[in-house]
């Protein structure tokens, strides 16, 4: 395992034990109307599919995919989270998931092995090169994959980064507009869709009553920003990735 793969192992076996990422559970209070849209977009294309959810950490969204799913299988480089995640899933009798310890650039699957590939903030821990070349070696012809990806160019975001460096590895790097030039070029047909710039707003608001509808509001101010000015949009906070996979490739 090369050193990088160490410290992502360490770090996250550290960063999940001790829960040192529950002072930012604020912030992903917003995530909320971005995770409708893209639990619509897992439950469309995974419903009696065969899914990899990919660096799954401690299960992610790997137990929701588990209930309309043919099969989900996550793999982690966590042995803590994916110890945990296996414990859990063994507790609730669910036989359709299982979870393995993996290297998400070095998958030890059979090639064109799942329908569909999800992964949720992994993108950007990794190589992306060798991450894509696994991903598009195991994604069936035809298929589907969805990543949400934190971004890296809005400064106010960035210096809450710099000021928090005991929530983020030394080697994770939120993409850029040149990683999503890479993904374009990699996967020719794909799709990016931007969210959380005012969004980010409501958060101080997320235990009134108007939270709901506030979150709604500024996701629509979002859109009419990102439709008016698209090169706003790299300064949003996370982005969705949709990859698909030519049928007769
Ligand atoms: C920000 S966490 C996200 C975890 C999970 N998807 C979630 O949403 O809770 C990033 C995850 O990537 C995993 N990771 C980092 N490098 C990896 C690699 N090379 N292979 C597999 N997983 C990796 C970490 O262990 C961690 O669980």
């Amino acid at each position: 395992m090369t050193e990088r793969l160490q410290r992502e192992k360490q770090y996250h076996n550290t960063a999940f034990s001790e829960g040192v990422r529950k002072s930012a559970d604020k912030y992903y209070a917003v995530h909320k109307i971005s995770f409708e849209a893209l639990a619509a977009l897992l439950e469309k294309y995974g419903t009696r599919k065969n899914v990899l959810e990919y660096g799954c950490g401690p299960g992610s969204h790997s137990f929701i995919l588990a209930q309309y799913a043919n099969t989900v299988t996550s793999v982690d480089i966590s042995d803590y989270a994916i110890n945990n995640a296996c414990r859990l899933a063994q507790e609730m009798g669910l036989n359709n998931l299982k979870f393995i310890e993996m290297d998400a650039e070095n998958l030890s699957f059979e090639s064109e092995s799942f329908d569909l590939i999800y992964g949720n903030a992994i993108l950007h821990h990794l190589n992306l090169e060798k991450a894509f070349c696994e991903i598009d070696r195991v994604l069936k012809k035809g298929g589907k994959a969805f990543f949400y990806e934190p971004l890296g160019h809005n400064v106010f975001i960035n210096i809450y980064r710099k000021l928090t460096p005991r929530m983020r590895t030394v080697d994770e790097h939120p993409l850029t507009t040149r990683d999503i030039d890479f993904v374009k070029a990699f996967f020719k047909i794909s799709t990016v869709k931007y969210y959380h710039l005012t969004t980010i707003f409501a958060v101080p608001f997320r235990n009134f009553r108007c939270y709901n509808g506030l979150l709604k509001l500024l996701d629509k101010t979002d859109r009419f920003i990102f439709g008016l000015m698209p090169c706003i949009r790299k300064y949003a906070w996370y982005c969705v990735i949709e990859i698909s996979k030519p049928a007769g490739e």
